[in-house]
């Protein structure tokens, strides 16, 4: 019950590009087969600055999973599924609000950063201020062990882990606990409840973090505990009450240097991408006029690598010996700027040819996404409502 599970979201907000591959996906392709993953198309988060145009939530929703699935994602590893599908993240959200001070979300850095940048719409809104908390409700109820984001939402993981340590706090402290994580202890056998004391104190009088992983390993290979004992017997472990919520970590995601076909960063408010599901030919076209060394006039003229958007696409596309065939034609204008972009083309050519193929196949028969989104849902939502049982209970909501 407590498996290293990572889950994160994105929201839908168009077609996706190679800097969502570069930034995101492709981290996600290589989760999927090392944690059990569950990624979600943050539709709710996309309505809290969007509330004016629902109809672009609506359009991109399956054409979001359709370019997961074409990026690699294998809907046979990875649970995929859609937030407002599971409206428990609703009800864990409101529950978490009673305990969460209001300065919590107010000091949030893209608050106020998203309302200056986004002055165009009005985002003092109840739901825009709430927004990380929802975002903590999408974690925790999965009791996750990772999110995979980018450094603009590690303000947010820390909030996930705040509100997680105050609802312990406030939630898990039951009469008798102490009592009652040493009953819990017991029935792991008394050789494994001898180890986990033992480590247990280890941690408690020498801070021993290596103690306290292994008694989390303990704890995690133990099939014969309930949910409550289990609960007991992690919180007791650091000194506190029943760990009914668990506190995330964030797995940093290096930021993507993809050079949108302008230079600036790629993003779709620039217009300068290229989709995952781009023709071939718009694709040559878009490099074939991107940007060079402004330096570069005639093609006589020397250039400097470094001044150049291409150079960037080099980095993430091409060999060493590429690289050093580029450094030397471009500075001593051996080579065209046509001639140096053309391995850049054939690399993204080659890496969105299989993405291209793979979405066909989604695209000819949609039925396939919605059973898929339907199968991941399924899963999603019987995992949240283990969570929720726990939670109602705690909070004095388990009337039948
Ligand atoms: N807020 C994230 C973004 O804008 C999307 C998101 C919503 C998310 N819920 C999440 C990411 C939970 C990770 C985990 O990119
Ligand atoms: Fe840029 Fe390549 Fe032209 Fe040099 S040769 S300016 S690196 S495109």
């Amino acid at each position: 019950m407590y498996e290293e599970r990572v889950v994160s979201g994105m929201r839908p907000t168009g077609a996706l590009h190679l800097g969502h591959y570069h930034g995101a996906l492709k981290n996600w392709v290589k989760l999927q087969s090392e944690y059990p993953c569950l990624f979600f198309v943050a539709d709710w988060h996309a309505l809290t600055t969007h509330y004016e145009s629902p109809e672009v939530v609506e359009e991109n929703v399956w054409d979001m999973v359709i370019d997961w699935l074409a990026a690699g994602i294998d809907p046979a590893q990875a649970a995929l599924f859609i937030q407002s599908r599971i409206p428990e993240h609703a009800e864990l959200h409101t529950l978490l609000s009673m305990i969460t001070p209001l300065g919590w979300l107010e000091r949030v850095p893209t608050y106020k950063d998203q309302q200056e940048k986004l002055a165009d719409r009005d985002l003092s809104t109840y739901g825009f201020l709430g927004y990380p908390l929802l975002q903590a409700a999408d974690v925790l109820i999965y009791r996750a062990k990772y999110v995979p984001v980018g450094e603009d939402q590690v303000p947010h993981v820390e909030l996930m882990r705040e509100v997680a340590r105050r609802f312990n706090h406030v939630y898990g402290r039951e009469p008798g606990f102490e009592d009652k994580a040493k009953a819990a202890a017991k029935k792991m056998g008394s050789r494994k409840a001898k180890v986990y004391m033992q480590l247990r104190t280890k941690y408690g009088e020498q801070g021993d973090t290596e103690a306290l992983a292994a008694a989390r390993a303990l704890l995690e290979e133990q099939g014969n505990l309930s949910v409550a004992d289990r609960e007991r017997l992690f919180g007791y472990l650091e000194g506190g009450g029943r760990m009914i919520l668990v506190e995330p970590e964030v797995l940093l995601t290096q930021a993507s240097k993809l050079p949108g076909v302008d230079g600036q960063k790629m993003s779709k408010s620039y217009g300068n991408t290229i989709a995952l599901r781009e023709e071939a030919e718009s694709v040559k076209r878009k490099i074939r006029t991107m940007q060079t060394d402004p330096a570069r006039i005639k093609r006589s003229d020397p250039g400097n690598p470094d001044k150049c958007p291409v150079w960037q696409l080099h980095l993430v596309y091409s060999s060493e010996k590429t690289r050093q065939w580029v450094d030397q034609g471009c500075r001593s204008a051996g080579i065209g700027c046509l001639d140096c972009k053309q391995p850049v083309i054939d690399a993204i050519l080659s890496e969105l040819a299989p993405m291209r193929e793979r979405a066909q196949k989604y695209l000819d028969d949609s039925t396939l996404v919605r059973n898929i989104i339907a199968d991941g849902c399924d899963r999603a939502r019987k995992l949240a409502g283990e969570t929720m049982r726990e939670v109602r209970q705690v909070m004095g909501l388990a009337y039948i």
